[in-house]
């Protein structure tokens, strides 16, 4: 089952708003994917997964609503990928079941992201629990071969890779097919505090914001307190790794001058200036897809159009994945 084309498959959950680390760590492959593999990639709103946390079904609905209109906004397209709302595939929940029979507590209770939350005192439901099985079968229910994300979810593609091997070998059957990941180059985008990005440390800076409240997250980026005008070294400023994501090699060679003098044209140059800099490249980068975001904002037919199509092709492979799982495991 392995000498197979190669499938792209990767899924983002609808809570939070969209950040920096978001998309350079994952969604900006999803594009680049679709290029290289036309007609066999598969981008999903994970809202199952949304569940183990969020109690609020008007919230959950506009966040799949906002996801989908930013995936198709920073260029996912539908004729090149399928973009699939994780429940519009029920069958997914049903291999979780069969996955969930194969798969040891130890492996579950291994799980780092799990470990975190529970350290962090939140009280965890099952779900939260299962979360790696349901994952697992998002990406082994459509035969993925090649899984895009960022360096926080390896440990999740490891524990694919066991459950389909677990499976297939209980049942003494090719009925799932190996994933392997793939990591971008900015594997672990910082926040404005300087550790990974993410919703839960409350460091992100969002994708689509602009003007003075963008300036004010920005703002927020921790330097140290050398004055303006003193040099500055680039290799332990957080402002210049995050002018990294944006700016070109000959971009970052004058910036990098500019930091080491502490000069720009003979004039002082400081974090300030850096920060202005992130903030109009944040701005400019985005303008198209932000545009493009609002359009599908105020037209959400034009998205569910896109999810019911994306929907029928998943639903297809998903029935056949779990047909044969049925018949390997001796179920009718
Ligand atoms: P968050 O930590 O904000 O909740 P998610 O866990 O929903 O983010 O991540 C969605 C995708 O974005 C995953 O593939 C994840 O690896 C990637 N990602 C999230 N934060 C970062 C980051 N700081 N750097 C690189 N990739 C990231
Ligand atoms: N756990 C992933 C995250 O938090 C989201 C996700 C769910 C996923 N199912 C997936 C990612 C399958 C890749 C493949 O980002």
């Amino acid at each position: 089952m392995n000498d197979r084309p190669t499938r792209v498959l990767s899924g983002i959950q609808p809570s939070g708003t969209k950040h920096l680390g978001n998309y350079f760590g994952a969604m900006r492959q999803f594009v680049a994917l679709q290029e290289e593999y036309p007609g066999e990639c598969f981008y999903f709103i994970a809202d199952y997964h949304a569940l183990t946390t969020l109690r609020d079904a008007e919230a959950l609905r506009s966040s799949v609503l906002e996801l989908a209109a930013t995936y198709l906004a920073i260029g996912v397209d539908p004729d090149k990928a399928a973009l699939v709302r994780q429940s519009d595939v029920p069958e997914v929940t049903e291999l979780t079941w069969l996955l969930s029979t194969v798969t040891g507590m130890g492996l579950l209770e291994r799980a780092t992201s799990y470990k975190d939350k529970v350290a962090k005192g939140i009280s965890p439901n099952a779900g939260l629990f299962l979360y790696p099985v349901l994952m697992a079968s998002d990406i082994l229910i459509y035969d993925a071969t090649l899984v895009p994300v960022g360096k926080d979810q390896i440990q999740h593609l490891e524990m694919a890779q066991d459950m389909g091997t677990h499976f297939n070998e209980a049942f003494g059957a090719e009925a799932l097919v190996r994933p392997e990941w793939r990591l971008s180059k900015f594997a672990k985008v910082p926040g404005t505090d300087g550790e990974k990005m993410s919703t839960s440390y409350g460091n992100t800076i969002p994708l689509f914001e602009t003007g003075k409240k963008l300036k004010k997250i920005v703002g927020r980026v921790v330097t140290d307190s050398t004055p303006l005008g003193e040099p500055l070294n680039p290799d332990d400023c957080n402002v210049f790794a995050l002018l990294k994501l944006f700016v070109d090699d000959a971009g970052l060679e004058e910036l990098d001058g500019w930091y080491r003098s502490g000069k720009r044209d003979g004039e002082p140059f400081g974090y300030g200036h850096a920060k202005q800099r992130l903030a109009q490249e944040i701005e400019a980068h985005f303008a198209p897809a932000r545009a493009r975001r609002e359009h599908l904002l105020a037209h959400p037919d034009e998205v569910e159009q896109v999810l019911r199509r994306s929907a029928d092709r998943a639903r297809a492979i998903a029935q056949k994945t779990i047909a044969r799982c049925k018949r390997a495991c001796g179920l009718a």
